[in-house]
């Protein structure tokens, strides 16, 4: 059989219904999958994964993870214990050794004899680039450590970067690492509102930021969110904030004030090139990065240091089959996100690779933008989102075949459910027919891709991330706790701890405890719904909770509810994920006007100004990628008898279906006034 030939397998069917099992709408139409594409024999046979890794994990799953963190990671002191969970759910792993995660992603390969080697690869937004080295990396991370200490940030203070996708986040992050201050980055996209709450919730004492970006062809503003964020405020504690260090990118005016903002620039160059890492315990947190969860408080997600290093390298350098010395990686995800933290400044830099960082969108100043650049820097593996995918696909093939894009030889998925035609395209069009496709499952909360076919080993399936990797304990199973058999539905938990898993929310221990471990006791519950196939591959199929997943990114119902209702106009409203052919899931939010404003959205022009006020207010008070992308006035909720708004029967509407059971409704007319009321046309966003 060629070897591009897809084997034939059986795979579970994706059904609807009810229940943690169930395809969220949109999922449940896919095929019966029957296809399975297994790697060449010339990369099975290269591959840094082989077979045995399986066996070896289960024969000693402790004694795996105790040879990956000696193998991948350099220790100063090394580690004797593996793993003391006897404070469950707070793992230490690691926890007598001792080492510093800047050094291990940068001095030690210096130290190797590899200084000369592209550390990364800049490219702009507007066509500027640059090539930093390790050697010159080390330098400016030292640097700027010391620039941190002269500002009078210590071993653990916290740092809030709120940079665009520029060699200096990269820097920014390590050089926190460097002294043991945690950062926080948050990503450029959120509004001053939401910034402000995450400085206030980590008590930063300082904010990395820039002037501003590149972005679709314009410089954008960032140093006005961050002035809007530690400025004093009515009800709000004073700010924590000593100073704000300012990288100059656009050149663009910026406000300044003097005793508080510095010139990146300034500060850096001032500074020594000599910088002694300061080693930390392997349980030293190494950063918090805050996600949304189903409450509106955004939750502190904690990483330390040793576990967290051990698995961004493992995952990275076995999924993705980096080999440092030939290799140009690409993984196109933004710092502010988790997979930017693991996959852009950890994983590659501790494994030593080369890599490309872009600050742009994909179809900036064209369409091909990507693919031109995956040919000029011979990019070999490519980690990106399913959404993006989908773009490029509705673009068209005739785009990317446009460039030479031969030296792709692994494709990497992440963040959402990826459907089999974007699969098979990615695979098709972007990897020649060869290039394998890892999907990878993960979370913010396990800090590492936990599952995922491995390119050299596994027969990959398009659309199912299929086996958790050497070393990660995975299940899916019912409401009781019990693994579902093959061909079965149910919630996709972590029955043993790993070494990247969360140490907890930021000062919230029972928060912790309450949001991941008490479904079921003493197992982590992810907060996604999957099947098990016929053959035991797991198929995630989006979350069962309140959070939304809009272009891979995660976004909580609950968080753009209060940000409704904190506007005059509204006196309820509920939020839905809807499927969307595009983003995977998008926002449509229900709202009921205050009574004074009710008459407002009877003509079309009223409720359109409703609209864009409404949008508007939530790119304020969150973020722009929070904006609905639909909202409907209506004149009442579907509520349960105790009160709770049965969002499944909003998401019937609006996914345009027959409305689901609405027997358990308190008043069961509601659905009825909903969609007479919405039976006009809805004005969406453009
Ligand atoms: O629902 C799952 C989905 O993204 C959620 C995690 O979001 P976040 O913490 O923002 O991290 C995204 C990047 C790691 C998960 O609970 N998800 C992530 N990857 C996949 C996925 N769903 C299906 N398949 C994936 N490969």
């Amino acid at each position: 059989m060629p070897q591009n030939e897809p084997t034939t397998a059986t795979t579970g069917e994706r059904t609807g219904g009810t229940g943690p099992g169930d395809a969220p709408a949109g999922l449940e139409n896919l095929l019966h999958e029957t296809r399975a594409f297994p790697p060449s024999s010339g990369f099975a046979a290269h591959a840094n994964a082989q077979p045995g890794l399986y066996d070896q994990a289960r024969e000693d799953r402790l004694g795996f993870w105790a040879q990956q963190a000696t193998d991948l990671v350099s220790w100063r002191t090394p580690f004797t214990e593996v793993l003391d969970w006897s404070q469950a759910p707070v793992a230490r792993w690691f926890g007598d050794g001792r080492l510093n995660a800047a050094y291990n992603a940068v001095d030690r390969h210096v130290e190797a004899g590899h200084g000369d080697r592209v550390a990364i690869h800049f490219e702009g937004e507007p066509g500027d680039t640059r090539t930093v080295t390790y050697a010159e990396l080390q330098r400016e991370v030292s640097r700027a450590a010391n620039a941190l200490s002269a500002l009078g940030v210590e071993t653990g203070d916290r740092v809030v970067v709120y940079l665009p996708m520029i060699v200096e986040a990269v820097v920014a992050m390590l050089a926190c690492a460097r002294i043991g201050a945690p950062h926080s980055v948050v990503f450029g996209g959120f509004s001053a509102d939401a910034l402000r709450s995450r400085i206030a919730d980590a008590g930063a004492k300082l904010v990395i930021t820039a002037d501003g970006g590149y972005r679709r062809g314009a410089a954008s503003a960032l140093k006005p969110a961050v002035d809007a964020a530690i400025a004093p405020k009515e009800g709000a504690k004073p700010t924590t904030v000593e100073h704000v260090l300012v990288v100059r990118r656009t050149g663009q005016d910026v406000a300044w004030t003097d005793h508080t903002d510095v010139w990146w620039h300034e500060a850096v160059e001032a500074a020594d090139v000599q910088h002694t890492p300061v080693w930390v315990d392997a349980e030293h947190p190494l950063f918090i990065l805050y996600t949304s969860g189903t409450t509106g408080k955004p939750k502190g997600i904690l990483h330390t240091t040793g576990g967290y290093l051990t698995q961004a390298a493992y995952t990275h350098r076995n999924v993705f089959d980096l080999k440092p010395e030939d290799d140009v990686y690409w993984c196109t995800a933004d710092i502010g996100w988790v997979t930017g933290h693991t996959y852009v400044t950890y994983g590659p830099l501790v494994n030593g690779a080369t890599q490309v960082i872009y600050e742009g969108t994909p179809d900036t100043p064209h369409q091909g933008r990507w693919w031109e650049i995956v040919e000029k820097y011979g990019v070999s593996i490519l980690y990106t989102a399913p959404t993006a995918i989908r773009a490029c696909m509705k673009w068209g093939s005739e785009i990317p075949d446009r460039f030479d894009l031969s030296s792709l030889r692994v494709l990497g998925s992440v963040g959402e459910p990826i459907n089999p035609e974007a699969w098979m395209w990615y695979r098709r069009v972007i990897g020649g027919d060869t290039a394998p496709i890892v999907d990878t499952w993960w979370q913010t909360e396990t800090g590492a891709i936990m599952i995922s076919p491995l390119p050299g080993v596994t027969a990959a399936k398009p659309g199912s991330a299929q086996v958790p990797l050497p070393g990660i304990v995975a299940d899916v199973v019912d409401d009781d706790a019990h693994p579902v058999p093959d061909g079965g539905g149910g919630y996709l938990v972590l029955s043993e701890p790993w070494p990247s898993m969360l140490r907890g929310i930021w000062g919230d221990l029972e928060r912790f405890k309450d949001t991941y471990w008490s479904r079921f006791p003493g197992i982590y519950f992810a907060g996604d719904g999957a099947k098990k196939d016929d053959d035991g591959d797991i198929w995630l199929l989006g979350r069962v909770d309140d959070v939304m997943n809009i272009s891979g990114h995660r976004l909580s119902t609950t968080e753009i509810e209060s940000a409704l209702v904190s506007n005059e106009l509204v006196a309820e409203a509920a939020v839905v994920g809807a499927a969307d052919d595009m983003t995977g899931q998008a926002v449509v939010a229900f709202v009921i006007l205050r009574g004074e404003h009710a008459s407002e959205a009877e003509t079309d022009e009223g409720s359109a100004a409703i609209e864009k006020t409404l949008r508007d207010h939530v790119a304020q008070q969150i973020g722009p990628i929070a904006k609905p992308k639909k909202i409907l006035v209506v004149p009442e909720l579907p509520k349960t008898r105790s009160g709770k708004i049965m969002r499944r029967l909003l998401r019937d509407v609006a996914e345009n279906r027959a409305v689901g059971d609405a027997t358990t409704l308190a008043d069961s007319s509601v659905m009825d006034l909903i969609q007479t009321g919405l039976a006009k046309p809805s004005s969406s966003e453009d």
